[in-house]
């Protein structure tokens, strides 16, 4: 109520990357108030006993998570797993640290409660985010790690930035996501294509499985993959058996949209997210599930869930987990606790 009827509109008087500085700021001011503990708790994270699941032998206390770019840096984990996530996804991460591209690079779309972004993974460096999650001690909420290229390294060498990111982070995530789906990083979506893709799955898998433990790498779809590219990744998902697929990045289709043509067009390049994305990556979630090899395979479902029904439109659809992000900006923080408390209830109601 407070953030739809005062803060948001103040938040969107900033420009939209001010706006997220400028966001997490006041959460920061207000989580040192005496008792912020206990209202944060209260407010943002219900108790939902029957929400648990266990995936790949983690236990996630919701199915709820953070999509990756929020934090991309891993600066915010502690304010942000107040907020009732079941899990947060940080990155994209590269190996060395880049600007990204020149601003401004978010935009809103408040007709369509959309976003387009063209960040182009500016982050700071894979030994930053290691420096950082050292010092992280909380253990207590699952952590996911997105990982890239660097925007100057060809395609060809792709791989070795990914196995570099994918080492180093190795002991402090969680679960690994391959990013070959940004639309922001010139080429990087060409890594989706069969044979580069199998070669960099295959890659990771096996470095991974030399561990005595390893972990659950994913990989991060784009919603433009016809329904062939989708057969391929199937494919190659079970061929390198990993452990599943998030669906979906941004889009870099601009149909349907509410918001004029001219402003679309003054804005430029860029991925969409937020309301327009949402059939589109339940449709390929749909698509997967039906199609896929294996009927157990693993899907995280993401893109314009801003309300519970929209979570539970993907959970419907195959997805065992959901992450948003767009959503945060037009519903506010409270849209997680939500989402959470409606399906608790809707669970306790099917007992
Ligand atoms: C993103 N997203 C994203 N995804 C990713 O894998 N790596 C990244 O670095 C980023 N960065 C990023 C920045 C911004 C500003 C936005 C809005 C989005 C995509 C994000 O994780 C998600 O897949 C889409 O935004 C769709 O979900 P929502 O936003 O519709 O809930």
């Amino acid at each position: 109520m407070i953030y739809k009827y005062i803060l948001k509109h103040l938040l969107f008087l900033l420009k939209p990357e001010k706006a997220h500085q400028f966001a997490l700021s006041i959460f920061n001011f207000f989580l040192y108030l005496p008792g912020a503990s206990s209202v944060t708790k209260l407010l943002f994270a219900p108790s939902t006993p029957n929400l648990k699941k266990k995936l790949w032998g983690l236990s996630f206390p919701n199915p709820i998570g953070l999509a990756a770019g929020f934090d991309k840096d891993g600066r915010h984990l502690k304010k942000l797993s107040r907020l009732g996530f079941g899990f947060i996804e940080i990155g994209t991460v590269t190996p060395l640290p880049q600007p990204g591209n020149p601003k401004p690079r978010l935009f809103r779309l408040p007709a369509d409660k959309a976003l387009i972004n063209r960040m182009g993974f500016n982050n700071e460096g894979v030994d930053a985010l290691v420096k950082r999650l050292k010092k992280y001690k909380s253990g207590h909420i699952i952590i996911g790690g997105n990982i890239g290229k660097n925007k100057n390294t060809p395609n060809e060498k792709a791989h070795i930035d990914y196995f570099t990111c994918f080492d180093k982070l190795f002991p402090f995530v969680d679960y690994f996501v391959v990013n070959v789906s940004s639309p922001n990083t010139p080429d990087l979506r060409a890594l989706q294509d069969k044979e580069p893709l199998l070669f960099l799955l295959d890659g990771l898998q096996k470095k991974n499985i030399l561990n005595p433990q390893p972990k659950p790498i994913l990989l991060k779809i784009a919603p433009d993959l016809s329904d062939a590219q989708l057969n391929d990744i199937l494919e190659i998902v079970h061929k390198t058996d990993i452990a599943g697929i998030i669906a979906t990045n941004t889009t870099i289709d601009r149909q349907n949209l509410k918001t004029p043509a001219s402003k679309i067009n003054q804005i430029g390049n860029g991925g969409l997210s937020g309301q327009p994305l949402k059939n589109r990556s339940t449709e390929i979630i749909k698509y997967l599930k039906a199609n896929a090899q294996d009927e157990n395979i693993v899907i995280i479902g993401v893109g314009g869930i801003s309300s519970p029904e929209d979570a539970i439109e993907k959970l419907n659809a195959g997805a065992s987990l959901v992450q948003l992000y767009s959503g945060l900006v037009y519903e506010g923080p409270g849209l997680v606790s939500k989402i959470n408390r409606f399906l608790e209830k809707d669970s306790q109601k099917k007992r």
